[in-house]
């Protein structure tokens, strides 16, 4: 279908799903959004061992709710096309620049080469350019939902938040435990965008930078409260990607719990029930969900979460222009997507029992404290200088600030100093790590990470092995803002 096609037709349709809309529970009429109606991602599946798609970043007019956006896309779609790929395969995309401003590649959490056309974010690819990256995803890569977005240094932030992004699939063992290949597969790429009346993006103010911008319209897979249905008696499979540039989602479905089985890096040991999952920024989950409810409607709410910060601030300053920002998602939960059940209820899938063991790391040979923190002070015109500090230090491309040795494996203690600041989202590329403990606690699940939170006062120990790849790469805050304000680090993977 052609956009104004689909853009006819999602008039269309969410007018008439509005008017069935069934209220649950207690609903308070600020909840109420019509349903929207659901328009598949599309995907481009690797055949013979090798994925090959073009890929084109371009400004593009996308239908949020009830208002034209003017956006920017891979492909002219939110999210970009879906590319699902197994181990072993060669990766070929052919990436074309249609911006007015530089850009390029970062294939988050795909543990691949940084250098040459990999996943290289020193590259920049200039306006009307085109670039191929290529690359070879190890044998033994595991199974799970990544993610694809721009990553420019000072650029990273508005990129993402204009809309750029895309889910990259690795299929493998975990998608072959007979439960889970029984369960239904839904992807939920949730971005949330802040709109002026023109349907443009306003530029962030300090407190946006300082917070992270955020927007008050949530989409999931680009729409607002889009529909999904669960089959009674049956089994979802939600990969959930946070995909918003700052906003931390802390996720409920009512009447129902999530079931826990992959993290960033894939799967768990075993299905870990939870009432709630929390996703700081370019995090990912899989849940299975049991469709063993009562048939009807189901929210899927973004509840309130304060990730602190206004300290420094004072206290008493009101968020920025974006209205829904960090202040105000703290006061009521928003509905992000809504569920259906669907058809009679005659057996119930079970759950699996057991997932894939996770690998158990040896001790670490080195341990290194990295402390997070901002600054602020006077700038040289009125504005006020603000910077966001890995060790008391902006990013500088000439320094390396970690150098490792390659086939060995470290802890990295993760500290959030300032002491009523704001958490952070710490990601390193390249290597997936595990969580040893947090404030001294063990972790409740061994698991793997590229991704995770550090609240104020906070510290995190980490468990990095640096495999097979030499080279430069980065670790970086992934609220997108205080990254491109300097909360980034070079790490030297030696040989
Ligand atoms: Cu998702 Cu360095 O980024
Ligand atoms: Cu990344
Ligand atoms: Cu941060």
């Amino acid at each position: 279908m052609n956009l104004i096609n689909r853009r006819k037709f999602l008039m269309l349709s969410g007018g008439v799903a509005g008017s069935v809309l069934l209220t649950r529970c207690t609903t308070s009429p600020a909840l109420l959004l019509p349903i929207g109606q659901r328009t598949a991602i599309a995907s481009t599946t690797s055949n013979n061992g090798l994925l090959e798609v073009a890929l084109e970043a371009r400004p593009s007019l996308i239908n949020l709710g009830r208002q034209q956006a003017h956006l920017i896309t891979y492909n002219g779609s939110i999210p970009g096309p879906r590319l699902e790929a197994k181990p072993g395969d060669r990766v070929r995309i052919r990436f074309t620049n249609k911006l007015s401003q530089p850009t390029n590649l970062h294939y988050h959490g795909l543990h691949i080469p940084p250098t040459e056309n990999a996943d290289n974010i020193f590259l920049s690819v200039p306006p009307n350019e085109t670039l191929t990256y290529e690359f070879t995803l190890p044998q033994n890569h595991p199974a799970g939902t990544f993610y694809y977005h721009p990553h420019l240094h000072e650029l990273v932030a508005e990129q993402v938040f204009g809309g750029l992004g895309g889910i990259f699939v690795v299929r493998g063992e975990l998608d072959k435990i007979p439960e889970i290949e029984a369960a239904k597969e839904e992807f939920l790429f949730i971005k949330d965008f802040a709109l002026d009346a023109n349907g443009q993006i306003p530029t962030p103010g300090h407190i946006d930078l300082m917070q992270g911008r955020e927007g008050n319209i949530l989409t999931v897979n680009g729409q607002v409260n889009p529909g999904f249905s669960l089959v009674a008696g049956g089994l979802s499979r939600l990969r959930i990607v946070n995909a918003s540039t700052s906003r931390f989602y802390r996720l409920q479905l009512e009447n129902h719990p999530f079931f826990l089985i992959a993290t960033d890096g894939g799967a768990i040991a075993e299905p870990v029930e939870l009432s709630e999952l929390l996703l700081s920024p370019g995090e990912r989950a899989e849940v299975l969900v049991q469709g063993n409810r009562s048939p009807g409607q189901y929210r899927l709410l973004s509840l309130p979460y304060d990730r602190g910060g206004m300290g420094m601030m004072g206290g008493g300053m009101m968020g920025g222009m974006y209205h829904g920002n960090s202040r105000d998602s703290t006061q009521a939960p928003q509905v992000i997507a809504t569920v259906t059940y669907q058809g009679a209820n005659p057996t119930t899938l079970p759950q699996p029992q057991k997932l894939l063991p996770v690998e158990s790391l040896p001790q670490p040979i080195t341990t290194r404290r990295i402390e997070m923190s901002m600054s602020m002070g006077m700038g040289s015109g009125m504005g006020m200088q603000m910077a966001f500090l890995f060790n008391g230090k902006v990013f500088d491309m000439n320094r390396v600030d970690a150098a490792v040795k390659l086939g060995t494996v470290e802890d990295w203690e993760l500290v959030n100093v300032d002491p009523d600041g704001m958490e952070h989202s710490f990601h390193l590329h390249t290597n997936p790590f595990q969580v040893v403990s947090r404030n001294g606690q063990p972790d409740p699940y061994r698991a793997w990470e590229d991704t995770l939170r550090v609240r104020a006062n906070e510290t995190v120990r980490i468990r990095i092995p640096f495999r097979d790849y030499p080279g430069k790469t980065v670790y970086h805050c992934h609220v997108l803002d205080h990254e491109d304000l300097g909360m980034m680090g070079m790490v030297e993977i030696q040989e």
